[in-house]
């Protein structure tokens, strides 16, 4: 089999539907493994499960230890729902112990997010993608005017992969827009987290996750205190200026 290239992919793909998108890279890789967090994921996984056996779908979700009740019951009833089982990650013990000893509890709010996210997030990421050749992520462009604008259903990714251990990220919902997530979710009673209902629309832990006003992008309800163009954790630190990668 030849190597996949994420140009040719997104020649081929760029404009198919998530679910065809899907089927392609199921087709290139043989197995699915997607990132779970929020609305767009569940919608993914949705899809998933209508194109690829139960077993070639692997599900996995960051735990950092700081989410909302409500995510953690969501995380369940997304288990429960489908009957799969999700891969639930914690971070190190004793990294997050250090960080609590010596900044405490809220460090993030006086010298910013990366090093909590850096511990509580990239850190069980970049162990579970350890070895593997592709992920799925929920990412759109519309997300992040900031940062997610040029966005490809299909990357290297360079920040969790290497020259020798190349990993690909596939974004399938790079062209959806909020509306298209919403509608999917209300015509396959798909669950989704019931923060959403009181305000809440991108949701991250607790302690940097707010509810939007009316107009407010998205993306304001998180790291609020923070610049709006730095607004990544680690997990797409590609999607910052200068680090777009290469798709060949
Ligand atoms: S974040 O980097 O700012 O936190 P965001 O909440 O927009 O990311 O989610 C974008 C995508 O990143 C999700 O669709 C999902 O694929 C992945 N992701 C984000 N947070 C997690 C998490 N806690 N566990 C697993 N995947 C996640
Ligand atoms: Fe820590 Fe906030 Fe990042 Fe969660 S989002 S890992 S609490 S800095």
């Amino acid at each position: 089999m030849s190597p996949f290239s994420p140009t040719q992919f997104i020649l081929e793909h760029d404009q198919a539907s998530p679910k065809e998108i899907l089927r392609a890279a199921y087709g290139a890789f043989g197995e699915l493994t997607l990132s779970f967090s929020g609305a767009e994921d569940v919608v993914l996984i949705d899809l998933a499960l209508k194109i690829a056996p139960k077993e070639q779908v692997k599900v996995f979700s960051l735990d950092t230890g700081r989410l909302h009740a409500e995510t953690y019951a969501f995380i369940e009833r997304v288990r429960e729902h489908y009957a799969i089982s999700i891969d639930v990650r914690f971070p190190d013990t004793e990294a997050v112990q250090a960080l609590v000893r010596e900044k405490g509890l809220f460090s993030f709010y006086r010298d910013g997010h990366q090093e909590c996210c850096g511990i509580r997030k990239v850190a069980p990421l970049r162990e579970r993608l350890a070895g593997l050749p592709m992920w799925i992520t929920g990412q759109r462009r519309d997300q992040s005017p900031g940062t997610r604008s040029s966005l490809q259903i299909a990357e290297r990714d360079t920040a969790f992969g290497s020259e020798s251990q190349p990993l690909y990220k596939i974004n399938p919902l790079t062209h959806w827009r909020s509306d298209d997530v919403w509608n999917y979710i209300r015509m396959f009673d798909v669950p989704y987290n019931p923060l959403h209902a009181r305000g809440f629309v991108s949701i991250g832990c607790e302690p940097c996750t707010r509810p939007t006003l009316p107009h407010q992008h998205e993306r304001e309800g998180r790291w609020w205190w923070e610049d709006q163009a730095g607004k990544e954790c680690g997990l797409h630190a590609l999607n910052l200026p200068g680090d777009r990668p290469q798709t060949a």
